[in-house]
């Protein structure tokens, strides 16, 4: 359909941060033109027991161009997290070469220029991420850059660490960490605890992720910079992160699918494709990450989607690189394994990571007159089973497969466009 023609999502359930009501949306040129009651338009999306939400946001999305285009583009990653009824994602900066300069900002930023969905880049904290000298933030934020990280790993020494959040205030821009200190992880592919044990494969204790957490609530403390905790997985640092915003600090945290939903007792059969990092963790960990969920102790549902060529996911357990596929996944995962109302759910994958990623002038907005046409439709009720053969991410390593989920993405509109109409991608 042109944009200029007027389209009416007809008789769903219309759910944002300002409540739930039954209401049609009528859109037209990437806005929403009128919110009510008995709208007529030329071209008709039925929504009737269906969900009418903003589009998801994802704060922590691995789209490996450029360097890395044979797990996964910019163009596949966008129709992926389009299928999965995000309309906007936040592009990781670990690609080849590292996105810690204006011109590979400038460069993924023209590659996402057509694509299914909004691709909003992250730069590097240091040049290379190699943890030793601050990257050109300055010049990135130019360009819209808001978050800045060196995920994949964290970054080491406190000292450059409290520069960088002293800088990053300076000039209106977030950092965001991933917690590791290598000093205690180093060497590790999988959790450090009973199985590893078990299955003689080195671990990572929780502590590697505490410790990080915790110096850098205190850097956040020291500076008055705000910082945002990627992945959380361990109940200690969901603690620590639980007890600084009590105390009123500036941090914001985010956990993954993976981490609510599996354990380290999936890696018994050194399969690959259960290797992440931070690592999967024990039951009592899956059980932190959900009770934090439930208290509302952190701020979003974050995908850490990370594309690996099949060749690499089937290396021997220690060498294979970590990652899993989220975004096709995110949503069914958090509807049919949280108990939390789908009001909430939509919250943690939406209009909370809009406020982080400070996108939320055209993301996870109210569904009223004026606002940007960047929608999804969900059915919740509709019962799938993942089939990894049939995902549009270029890669296939999700630990998923087989799994039967409640809760689907039918329709995505992105500034107005279809992009997904009845489960079918259309660019
Ligand atoms: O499992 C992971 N994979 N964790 C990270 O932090 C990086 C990511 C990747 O880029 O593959």
């Amino acid at each position: 359909m042109p944009k200029t023609v007027e389209t009416v999502i007809k008789g769903g359930t219309v759910i944002d941060a300002s409540g739930t009501r039954v209401a049609d949306v009528v859109i037209r040129g990437g806005e929403i033109l009128e919110v009510g009651h008995g709208l007529e338009a030329k071209n008709v999306i039925d929504a009737s027991g269906c969900v009418v939400a903003p589009g998801l946001v994802d704060l922590h999305t691995h789209l490996r161009q450029p360097g890395r285009e044979e797990a996964e583009t910019i163009e596949t990653g966008a129709r992926a997290a389009a299928l999965g009824g995000y309309t906007a994602v936040i592009a990781m900066p670990n690609t080849e070469p590292t996105m810690d300069s204006a011109a590979v900002i400038r460069e993924v930023l023209d590659h996402a220029i057509t694509v299914a969905c909004e691709v909003v880049p992250s730069g590097a904290i240091t040049l290379g991420r190699r943890g030793e000298q601050l990257a050109p933030m300055a010049e990135m934020a130019e360009l819209g850059v808001r978050i800045f990280t060196d995920d994949g790993s964290g970054v080491q020494d406190g000292g450059l660490m409290r520069r960088a959040l002293e800088y990053a205030k300076g000039i209106g821009v977030m950092l965001a960490q991933h917690c590791e200190d290598n000093s205690l992880a180093a060497g590790g592919a999988m959790h450090e605890g009973a199985w590893s044990a078990k299955l003689g494969v080195p671990g990572q204790p929780c502590s590697a992720e505490t410790a990080m957490v915790l110096r850098d609530i205190e850097l956040s403390r020291l500076t008055g910079a705000p910082i945002h905790f990627l992945h959380l997985s361990t109940a200690e640092s969901l603690a620590a992160v639980a007890q600084a915003r009590a105390a009123g600090l500036q941090v914001t945290a985010e956990v993954a699918p993976h981490h609510f939903t599996l354990t380290d007792a999936c890696c018994c059969d050194y399969d690959a494709t259960f290797k992440v990092n931070p690592p999967l963790r024990t039951e009592a960990d899956v059980e932190a990450v959900k009770a934090a969920l439930i208290a509302g102790t952190v701020d979003a549902i974050a995908t850490d989607h990370a594309p690996h060529a099949p060749e690499l996911k089937e290396m021997p357990f220690d060498q294979a690189p970590p990652g899993m596929l989220g975004l096709e996944t995110a949503l069914g995962l958090a509807l049919t394994e949280l108990e939390l109302p789908i009001e909430r759910v939509l919250a943690y994958l939406s209009w909370q990571p809009a406020k982080i990623a400070r996108i939320s002038d055209r993301h996870g907005g109210l569904i009223a007159k004026g606002g940007a046409a960047n929608l999804c439709v969900i059915d919740p009720n509709a019962e799938w089973t993942v089939d990894a053969r049939a995902l549009a991410s270029r890669s296939r390593n999700t630990p998923f497969d087989g799994r039967k989920l409640r809760g689907k993405v039918r329709h995505t509109i992105n500034r107005g466009d279809q992009v997904v109409i009845d489960g079918v991608a259309q660019q």
